[in-house]
């Protein structure tokens, strides 16, 4: 079970409201898995991560570029190496091996939090240390 916790903040409250969505999102294909094992709501499951993230990776790829993050090429390399892995899974669910999907929950469960950790929090410190002192107006809302 997934739990968003102050530690994962990026110190950008639309990403962190959006990480915390991502944990419930994947905390409840975990469940769908263990409780009916039902393929249609996997694969209905499957394609709302994938939208949600496909629009998560694109705003955090934006804001990268907005604030010349350095790393940001290899950040979105890893981006589009998951969004694949996750059209994969879809692909094998749809030819009726639910094993793709449980492979893929346990993926994604150790991958977003050291995701968040490792490389989103790059992200948060390069907008922190530019927008810290920035007249109100111009500053990224925190919590
Ligand atoms: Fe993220
Ligand atoms: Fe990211």
């Amino acid at each position: 079970m997934l739990k968003w916790d102050q530690k994962y903040s990026v110190n950008i409250d639309k990403f962190d409201r959006a990480h915390e969505e991502l944990f419930a999102l994947i905390n409840d294909m975990s469940d769908t898995m263990t409780s009916d094992s039902d393929r249609d709501k996997m694969v209905a499951d499957a394609k709302n991560l994938r939208r949600f993230l496909q629009i998560h990776f694109v705003r955090e790829e934006r804001l990268m570029a907005d604030f010349e993050v350095i790393n940001r090429d290899e950040h979105k390399n890893v981006h589009d190496g998951v969004y694949k892995r996750i059209e994969e899974a879809l692909s094998r669910l749809r030819e009726n091996k639910t094993g793709a999907m449980t492979e893929m929950v346990s993926f994604l469960k150790d991958w977003l939090p050291d995701h968040i950790v490792k490389m989103d929090m790059q992200y948060g410190r390069v907008v922190y240390a530019r927008t810290a002192n920035a007249p109100e107006s111009q500053r990224i809302p925190t919590r």
